[in-house]
């Protein structure tokens, strides 16, 4: 019998920070990872079409991949998708959501950043996770997208403006307060992070959800007794159209993906 995959899901290639994970911790899984780059990006999108994109792609790649799991590799989709995603399928569904209780174990100075989508830093979500694991931080939130487009871009092998990235980050330190923990809290930035790390003024611990997320995928395929035996396969897919890969291609290879296809729909 071959073993089931598993699907990690995003609106583009953030989740990949979530794929390296996984296959440091489970290098047995294959994996099928789908990018919805055709809906492209969720940060500014009204909270229902990332509800339906989400469920829409996500029901699909269960009816035909019959994956032992899902990962809602996004933030701006998990802060709002979980309940919807979960009552319509029938498999474990892992959500990511921003790591603030990490943050406020770490934080000495009792400030934390918050980079993340525009819209996971205004989500009820996020105020409830504040509110329950950093009630006693301050809590310096940045949304942007601009900073998505620009981890797209890096993982395209485009150069990046440290300047550009200055001015994203430069927000979280205007206070008399320095955050000396800033939660990544959208998949696409722990793959530019060490491009942000260059460009702070101080010194600070970057926090994000990928080592927590291989945890519990994880646990749950321990829970559920899930076969290990067989090849091991990765195939990326996206929604978007073909030329929208041609760059990414490299990278993809790099990462080992056999195939680059699109989803069937
Ligand atoms: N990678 C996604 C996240 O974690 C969102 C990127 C987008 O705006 O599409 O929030």
């Amino acid at each position: 019998m071959q073993q089931k995959p598993i699907v990690i899901f995003d609106s583009g290639v953030g989740g990949l920070s979530i794929y390296q994970e996984i296959r440091q911790k489970l290098p047995f899984l294959s994996v099928v990872y789908c990018s919805d780059n055709e809906g492209f990006p969720y940060g500014p999108k009204p909270e229902s079409d990332v509800v339906d994109r989400t469920t829409y792609c996500l029901t699909r790649l269960v009816a035909q991949y019959q994956p032992a799991l899902a990962i809602i590799a996004c933030n701006t989709a998990s802060t709002i998708s979980l309940p919807k995603a979960r009552q319509l399928l029938d498999i474990p569904i892992v959500g990511v959501v921003p790591a603030i209780k990490p943050a406020s174990q770490t934080s000495k100075k009792r400030c934390i950043g918050l980079l993340a989508t525009p819209g996971t830093v205004e989500r009820d979500y996020t105020d409830q996770l504040i509110q329950d694991f950093a009630g006693d931080c301050e809590v310096i939130r940045v949304g942007s997208s601009e900073l998505v487009h620009l981890a797209e871009q890096h993982l395209r092998g485009e150069a990046i403006n440290p300047d550009e990235l200055k001015k994203i980050v430069e927000p979280l330190f205007n206070g008399n307060n320095w955050p000396d923990c800033i939660v990544l809290g959208c998949t696409h930035f722990p793959l530019v992070q060490e491009l942000l790390d260059s460009v702070v003024p101080a010194p600070v611990t970057w926090i994000d959800s990928g080592e927590a997320i291989a945890r519990r995928v994880a646990d749950l395929m321990a829970e559920h007794h899930a076969h290990h035996e067989g090849p091991v396969e990765h195939c990326f897919l996206y929604t978007g159209s073909e030329e929208s890969m041609t760059s990414l291609i490299p990278a993809l290879k790099a990462m080992d993906f056999s195939e680059i296809t699109g989803l069937d729909h």
